[in-house]
């Protein structure tokens, strides 16, 4: 721990700190310092990695967030982040030393979206623990090429996702979102073949959780659906409903992901 009061820790208790987190969409006119922002990159690289295939770009500048904005990429913070998987990079290790790449480039991807994924955990928890909160924006891989425009980003190196931090408003915080019930996640010793019943317990407990907390209502969002009348308020619009809407009806990008991969140099 350092003297400098923008390098405080607020909560330390890692177990208090995971369950309390929660995404944060509204962020007060605060900046972020640069130290606290190195201090979370570090904690963020720290994170376990199988090939080291990420890299993180980030900004505070106006002019990017606004280009950013013009481009459909819609980053609510003072401070946004893009994971990379960076194969840039590591085809230039393998040139320098001396190898051709042989392998497979769907395995290459898969590597990078776990490196990518532990060190942005990694850095939400390390936010947290500093008093600042986060949302990951999960779009970044269909908006590949706006995002190579405004971050000089080159082929072979792919956004994974991106998150937009700062401090939270407390007048807008959300609740602490439900979960799947446990026992219907994580099974001992083998998996488990959930019955129609336990499919509806899982269900319900996230169902319940968001309707108590008005969630839909609040942000108003509904994911309005391609055909037909739709018959579902406010009221009953939840979870299941959100994601089965979003995952039923189509891509709503121009491309599909893997168009977009194989475009980035990708063999797909
Ligand atoms: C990979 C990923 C992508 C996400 N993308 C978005 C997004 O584009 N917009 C958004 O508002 N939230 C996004 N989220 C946040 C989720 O909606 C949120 O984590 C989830 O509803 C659980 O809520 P909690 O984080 O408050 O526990 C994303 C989360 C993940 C893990």
């Amino acid at each position: 721990m350092t003297d400098n009061p923008s390098e405080k820790m607020i909560e330390t208790d890692i177990f208090k700190l995971i369950s309390n987190r929660r995404s944060i969409r509204k962020f007060i006119d605060k900046d972020v310092p640069n130290e606290v922002i190195r201090k979370v990159l570090e904690a963020g690289f720290r994170a376990p990695f199988a090939s080291q295939i990420c890299s993180i770009v980030y900004t505070k500048d106006k002019e990017k967030m606004n280009n950013l904005k013009r481009m459909g990429v819609y980053p609510t913070s003072k401070l946004f982040m893009i994971f990379l998987i960076d194969f840039d990079r590591m085809t230039k290790i393998i040139k320098q030393s001396n190898y051709e790449y042989d392998y497979d480039d769907g395995m290459v991807l898969w590597l990078g979206v776990q490196d990518a994924s532990l060190v942005a955990e990694n850095i939400i928890l390390a936010m947290e623990a500093m008093g600042l909160g986060s949302v990951l924006l999960g779009f970044a891989p269909l908006m590949a090429d706006q995002i190579a425009e405004v971050f000089n980003i080159p082929s072979k190196a792919f956004p994974v996702v991106g998150l937009c931090a700062g401090y939270p408003d407390p007048d807008h915080l959300m609740d602490v979102r439900p979960r799947f019930p446990y026992e219907y996640s994580a099974f001992e010793d083998e998996y488990r073949d959930l019955s129609e019943e336990e499919i509806k317990s899982c269900m319900k407990a996230m169902d319940d959780g968001y309707i108590t907390q008005g969630y839909y209502i609040k942000q108003n969002a509904k994911i309005p659906l391609k055909s037909g009348k739709d018959e579902i308020g406010f009221d009953k619009y939840s979870w299941s409903e959100h994601i089965c809407r979003k995952i039923t009806q189509g891509i709503r990008s121009k491309e599909t992901l893997s168009e977009i991969l194989r475009k980035k140099g990708f063999d797909m």
